[in-house]
């Protein structure tokens, strides 16, 4: 039989058999009994979480993992409740559950889907291993804000970059069919525009124009829900002071009305009960019934819906079929993972045991790291390092390090568990390797109060570390942000080098010019210093479990980089939010030319654009760019450019195509990313890239949401970085 005629029969004969309680049943959440990733609610241990699964009043669990566990609270739902139907188990698989791929900000600079997919798909088969349906990713609020920790989970700064990354991970997770056995549901969060944050404090307020929602904040979860994403994830914040748990507009209007999605919508942690925190709801039944009514499905932890629901459809407050409505999103997501014909498919301890952190698993991440790096500098060209005949100094606290590497976001991976710096290194035996730490960047070790933790003060293992670096002929620098500094809840308005790095480096680079910084981060880090200092920057993120091979590859030249920004790095904090597609300004340049005439747009102490701006990546080679073309007789507009690679060794190219709107009824930026294509060129050679652009991709959305092409004169540029000055001028009709 058709499977869609079998689901709808299902599911609408459950929908007809379900006690209004039941319907309330499926759409509440609960945490498991250990590791909760929010503030639990009050009362919540007078709840008897195992008499609510034999009543039938819970849906679905969230950070419950392992083929055992997820079972024995499954047994409990099919065989003790009254219907038995099946939970569907959620848990944040961010970058991997136990084999690590580099934090999702490092995957997004490889600008390489295939990879990426590659990377979501291996993560799925990992997770559903250990009895996981559902992940709470991807995260794809853009952000244009580095003091916020959360930009470690997205795909940086730009909406088109974002959406391809978005629609990417979520083929990744979720392949071509729900309900094979090692695919799991993906969920688009935070919806939305959770990532404008005021100032770039977590969960703060959000207050940014329509334009800017419509055009930058949401196309990554369009291009989500046109992949066929199977959840969505509403948030914690006010968006033009509503919560958008309870915005109507956002999640019936848009998401469930004008894009067509047919999933369902779980708050984040608790997000409905803090409505009433807000000010936006009286009290638990003015929160529950607003968040139905503006299409939220699932509650997550704060048992609003569990409390007042029953009693507002029997009072006539909440309309039954709302309820319906979500129950049926919710069954249906359940049946397409196959958890009617089998509630227990994805709880086998022997697929648990042949495949959590499988040994084959480990080439996929150490490619996906490998394609993360950016090469921010190289100056006389110092990377890569001879494979021999050199004594080299390896100084930092992160070089054997083997749990910062693994970043934030990875409950389930054990600590202890990256391949080192160190370790990635030593296999070169002709080359002779001095390691010291130099310091210590943490008092302790696994802390998530880093901020009052980080060392400022014991500088005892300087003099060895200088004198390591006096008698080398190269340094490498391990420093930067330690893995818990960046994620949920870490905003930091210091964006510099923590604790005594930069200190160091300063001693380090007294004694020796031949310095190579390798940036351990989660955000991009206000490193003005060194990019004037030392001659040499490598971007090593948090590259997961195959750390320190990956960065190995690079740094010994078996892997030329290839990675570009998906964030720039700024100048200083006090730019924040940066980004590269900003509006012109009436007053963009000092068109006076006299120096201290200062009716401009600009800071009187330092450049208005990034220091390393989005897009921009080295390589070991380097690329020319000529012969522009751009033909707009038809439809589809033709771009065609010539890229040489003009050094002596192989490398791959970002060719990036950003254009501008010159004149339009809402103002358009200065530049916007409309295509790339990643391509690798031969030393010496040269090779034709085209892009095909269909005129209406040339359009914007207005203040209303509505896309629109307007006609006129377009510029049209192409490089290796948003900064790239090749550019043509066309009109388009
Ligand atoms: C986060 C979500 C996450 C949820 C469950 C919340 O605090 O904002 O992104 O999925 O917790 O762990």
């Amino acid at each position: 039989m058709d499977r869609s005629y079998q689901r709808i029969d299902v599911v609408e004969d459950l929908i007809s058999t379900m006690t209004l309680e039941e319907k309330v049943g499926q759409m509440n959440q609960y945490t498991g009994f250990w590791d909760p990733t929010g503030p639990l609610p009050e009362g919540d241990e007078a709840i008897d979480k195992y008499e609510h699964l034999r009543s039938g009043l819970v849906g679905s669990m969230l950070n419950v993992i392992g083929a055992e566990e997820t079972r024995s609270l499954q047994k409990i739902v099919v065989e003790e409740s009254r219907l038995g139907i099946p939970l569907i188990f959620g848990y944040d698989v961010i970058h991997g559950l136990k084999t690590l791929s580099p934090i999702p900000l490092a995957e997004a600079a490889s600008w390489d889907m295939e990879a990426i997919r590659k990377s979501a798909a291996l993560a799925a088969r990992e997770a559903s291993a250990v009895g996981i349906h559902w992940t709470f990713a991807p995260m794809m609020d853009i952000s244009r804000d580095a003091r916020w920790g959360r930009v470690m989970e997205g795909a940086g700064e730009d909406p088109y970059l974002g959406s391809r990354v978005a629609a990417a991970r979520v083929r990744g997770f979720q392949g071509e069919d729900l309900s094979a056995p090692n695919t799991i549901a993906a969920c688009a969060k935070h919806f939305a525009a959770y990532g404008f944050a005021e100032a770039g404090r977590d969960y703060n307020t959000v207050d940014i124009g329509t334009v800017t929602l419509h055009n930058i904040a949401l196309p990554p979860f369009k291009a989500a829900v046109d992949a066929g994403v199977a959840t969505v994830m509403n948030g914690f914040n006010v968006l033009n002071g509503v919560p958008v748990t309870g915005d109507a507009y956002l999640q019936r209007d848009i998401l469930k009305g004008r894009w067509g999605f047919d999933g369902f919508v779980v708050s984040d942690w608790a997000s409905v009960g803090e409505m009433i925190t807000h000010g936006f709801a009286a009290d638990g039944a003015d929160a529950a019934q607003k968040a139905v009514s503006a299409g939220c499905d699932m509650e997550m932890e704060s048992r609003m819906f569990i409390r007042n629901l029953r009693q507002l459809v029997e009072n006539g407050i909440v309309d039954e079929a709302l309820l319906d409505d979500a129950v049926r999103r919710i069954l249906t997501v359940k049946y397409n993972l196959g958890l009617f014909d089998d509630p227990y498919r994805y709880c086998d301890e022997q697929r648990e045991a042949n495949e959590v952190f499988a040994p084959a698993y480990r080439e996929v991440v150490r490619d996906m790291a490998r394609k993360s790096i950016v090469l921010l500098k190289n100056e006389r060209n110092l990377l890569p390092l001879k494979q021999e005949g050199q004594r080299v100094a390896v100084i930092g606290p992160f070089i054997d390090d083997d749990s910062s590497p693994l970043g934030s976001w990875r409950k389930a991976a054990d600590d202890h568990t990256a391949v080192t710096l160190k370790e990635g290194l030593m296999p070169y035996g002709n080359v002779e390797w001095i390691f010291e730490k130099g310091l210590d960047l943490l008092m302790e070790e696994r802390v998530w109060t880093l901020e009052t933790k980080i060392n400022t003060t014991d500088r005892s293992s300087f003099p060895a570390a200088i004198d390591a670096a006096k008698s080398a002929d190269v340094v490498l620098l391990a420093m930067g942000e330690h893995g818990f500094q960046s994620a949920e809840g870490r905003s930091r308005v210091n964006i510099e080098l923590p604790g005594l790095q930069q200190e160091l480096i300063e001693e380090i680079l007294k004694v020796n010019q031949n310095v190579i910084l390798l940036l351990h981060t989660g955000r991009p880090l206000d490193i003005v210093w060194a990019s004037e200092n030392v001659p040499a920057i490598l971007l090593v993120w948090q590259l997961g479990t195959e750390s320190g091979n990956a960065i190995a590859d690079v740094v010994m030249g078996k892997y030329n980089p290839a990675g570009k920004l998906p964030m720039g790095f700024p100048r200083h904090v006090g730019q924040m939010p940066l980004y590269y597609n900003h509006y012109n300004t009436g007053r963009p340049v000092n068109t006076q030319n006299i120096e201290d005439f200062v009716f401009w747009s600009h800071y009187g102490d330092v450049e208005n654009d990034a220091l390393f701006p989005f897009g921009h990546g080295l390589s070991y080679t380097t690329f020319e760019y000529a012969n522009l073309n751009v033909n707009a007789s038809g439809d589809v507009i033709e771009i065609e450019v010539e890229v040489q690679n003009t050094g002596n060794v192989d490398g791959e190219e970002v060719i990036q195509l950003y254009i501008r709107d010159e004149v339009a009824s809402v103002v358009r930026p200065v530049r916007e990313l409309k295509a790339f294509d990643k391509v690798s060129i031969p030393a010496g050679e040269s090779e034709v890239i085209q892009f095909s652009l269909p005129k209406a991709s040339l359009g914007f959305y207005d203040g209303r949401g509505e896309y629109r092409f307007e006609p006129g004169f377009f510029q049209f540029m192409v490089g290796g970085s948003s900064d790239t000055a090749l550019n043509t001028r066309l009109e388009v009709r």
